[in-house]
């Protein structure tokens, strides 16, 4: 499997082709709508979605993460970075995002509207785990981040983030009425799904760390997975009990 070995290789770190491996039945209800960066695919989900974010295939950290939203009368909203501008015609505004994005490849994703803590949109990192002669797998850690001021990218040393237990950011933001303990169970739920299915794509492979977010009416949604996820971030929590689970999973 010379040829599938070094296709799975490049496909650890590339948005695109863990989207379209992760596209099934069961996990299409949680992925926004994603294509491959073109005009077209930018101008139909604007069409459709109105905001949509625009993002390097192989990028990480937040970076090159760009938000563009049609705001009417032919006038586009870009927000890159902590910076915002309006540009005026689409030509204009293509050729703009060309710039930023180089010749590097990206993708254009349905952006989703996420509920706030402090005015500040959130989104969580869910660790998926298992044992090493287990194929059970588990979440067993959750953490939210919440975006720096000015940013739309959660990613905490890009934007200046900040993180805190799952269930004190969703106290604070009150999505439509379900419980904090309805919503996590439903985060599971569609965590445990997600590495079920990157399991038969990425072998052997023990840990996920996927960006999650809900929207405000509590739906769950999939924005990225990770197969190397960052880990220091549980360790900025107070309580530990999350950190060291995981590094124990990591070894047993
Ligand atoms: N579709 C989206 N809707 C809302 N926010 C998004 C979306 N895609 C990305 N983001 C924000 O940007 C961050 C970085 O995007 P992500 O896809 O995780 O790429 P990276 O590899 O740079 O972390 C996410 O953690 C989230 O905060
Ligand atoms: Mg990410």
């Amino acid at each position: 499997m010379e040829k599938g070995g070094e296709l799975m290789e490049n496909a650890t770190r590339n948005k695109w082709l863990k989207y379209r491996f992760m596209e099934t039945r069961q996990l299409l209800p949680y992925l926004p709508e994603t294509r491959l960066m073109t005009r077209d695919s930018l101008w139909n989900l604007i069409k459709k979605y109105r905001h949509v974010i625009v993002k390097p295939i192989k990028g990480s950290r937040g970076s090159g993460v760009i938000q563009v939203s049609s705001i009417g009368n032919g006038e586009y909203a870009i927000h890159y970075e902590n910076r915002k501008m309006t540009i005026k015609g689409k030509e204009n505004t293509y050729q703009y995002l060309k710039r930023i994005m180089g010749d590097r490849r990206y993708v254009v994703q349905r952006k989703i509207s996420r509920p706030t803590v402090n005015k500040r949109p959130f989104d969580m990192r869910v660790v998926v785990q298992r044992r090493r002669y287990s194929r059970l797998w588990e979440v067993t850690g959750k953490i939210a981040k919440i975006a720096g001021k000015g940013y739309i990218v959660s990613n905490i040393s890009r934007s200046n983030g900040t993180v805190m237990p799952v269930d004190r950011a969703l106290k604070k933001s009150s999505i439509r009425n379900l419980s904090t303990k309805t919503l996590q169970s439903k985060i599971d739920r569609v965590a445990k799904l997600t590495a079920r299915r990157l399991e038969s794509f990425f072998e052997g492979h023990r840990i996920y760390g996927l960006d999650m977010a809900l929207d405000k009416n509590g739906h769950v949604w999939i924005i990225e997975a990770n197969l190397f996820p960052i880990l220091s971030h549980f360790r900025k929590l107070k309580n530990k009990t999350m950190y060291y689970r995981i590094m124990k999973y990591k070894n047993d």
